[in-house]
């Protein structure tokens, strides 16, 4: 069943493939002409680097030129999974897969048909599979908004967690979470045996070291914005989850504290509000108690993003 797209994959091409996290834009990581159709096909600037997708441990060899032995426990921990490394880089790492940096980021994604398609392609660079700016895909049909009815997308319905993955730095001390996801640094710092800092405020060296962090992501469209007290504009949204029960109307979502449901969603709503012409998405704050859940971590961090 995945021959076909296999086969594209040797020659150069892109396939878009699930993950447990988002849809992926697959090329073959040491094609440098493929990586380039990558950031074509995005829009994406050329220092933002990309994530090598694996499917064994043995892979990692070929890219990362050191494993500390904290990295070596959450691989083992975490792997297959939500979780992205970034190591020192090998020479032979193609500049422009890690966007001119000296370290690589390496995941081994936890959905059977990405083990599988790496298992036959080999590794493969994936970026989200959206256009740069745009909200991750957590549905074929969104690869398809992005890029076209044609484009090759192995379709296997929505994805589990809809967030990113949480990326961390591994390759100096203290260990570092650029981007928060699914997998929290309390439980990385408990099988790392050590402290680990998250870069939760934009600063000019978390920039030059994770340079995505820099660029607003996950912007439908429509002006998102933190919910103050005005619930009555006709052309928004609402996205709540914990108070504000009894409102009920077609343009306002309960998630009732179920903020998997909420983060499983997210980049489709938005979506949706733009699909549906609306002019604001309005969300509820999260609490400083909510806020102590990883997922409502990365909820934070991407609605932050979208909120201009
Ligand atoms: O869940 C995910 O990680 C998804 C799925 C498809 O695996 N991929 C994904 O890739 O979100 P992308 O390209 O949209 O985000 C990669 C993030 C960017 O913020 C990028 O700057 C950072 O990882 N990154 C990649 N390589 C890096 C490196 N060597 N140093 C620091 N940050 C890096
Ligand atoms: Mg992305």
């Amino acid at each position: 069943m995945l021959s076909r797209y296999v086969k594209l994959l040797e020659r150069g091409e892109l396939v878009a493939f699930p993950t447990e996290t988002v849809y992926g834009l697959g090329a073959d990581a040491w094609n440098p002409s493929a990586i380039q159709k990558v950031f074509e096909q995005k829009g994406r600037p050329a220092d933002n680097p990309l994530i090598v997708h694996i499917s064994n441990r043995t892979m990692v060899d070929s890219f990362a030129q050191t494993v500390p032995p904290a990295a070596e426990k959450l691989m083992t921990h975490f792997w297959p999974g939500p979780l992205t490394l970034i190591f020192d880089k090998k020479p032979e790492v193609l500049d422009i897969l890690t966007g001119g940096l000296d370290t690589v980021a390496i995941r081994w994604p936890r959905h059977p048909l990405s083990q599988e398609l790496i298992a036959q392609a080999g590794a493969l660079v994936a970026p989200s599979a959206n256009s740069s700016g745009k909200p991750s895909p957590t549905k074929p049909k969104h690869v398809k908004e992005d890029f076209g009815k044609k484009f090759p997308v192995i379709a296997a319905g929505e994805t589990d967690i809809g967030l990113e993955s949480t990326v961390l730095d591994v390759s100096s001390e203290p260990f570092r979470i650029y981007r928060p996801g699914a997998i929290s640094a309390e439980q990385i710092s408990k099988v790392a045996g050590k402290k680990v800092e998250r870069a939760s405020q934009p600063s000019a060296n978390t920039e030059a070291r994770s340079p995505g962090t820099k660029y607003t992501h996950y912007s439908p469209d429509a002006t998102v914005q933190w919910l103050k007290d005005d619930l009555d504009s006709q052309e928004t949204l609402y996205l709540l989850h914990t108070q504000y029960d009894n409102l009920k109307a077609e343009n306002i979502v309960h998630y009732k504290g179920n903020f998997r449901e909420m983060a499983h969603e997210l980049f489709d709503r938005f979506r949706q509000a733009d699909f549906h012409g609306f002019h604001t998405v309005l969300i509820e704050p999260f609490s400083a108690e909510q806020l102590q859940k990883p997922l409502v971590r990365a909820l934070q961090n991407r609605i932050s993003k979208a909120v201009s």
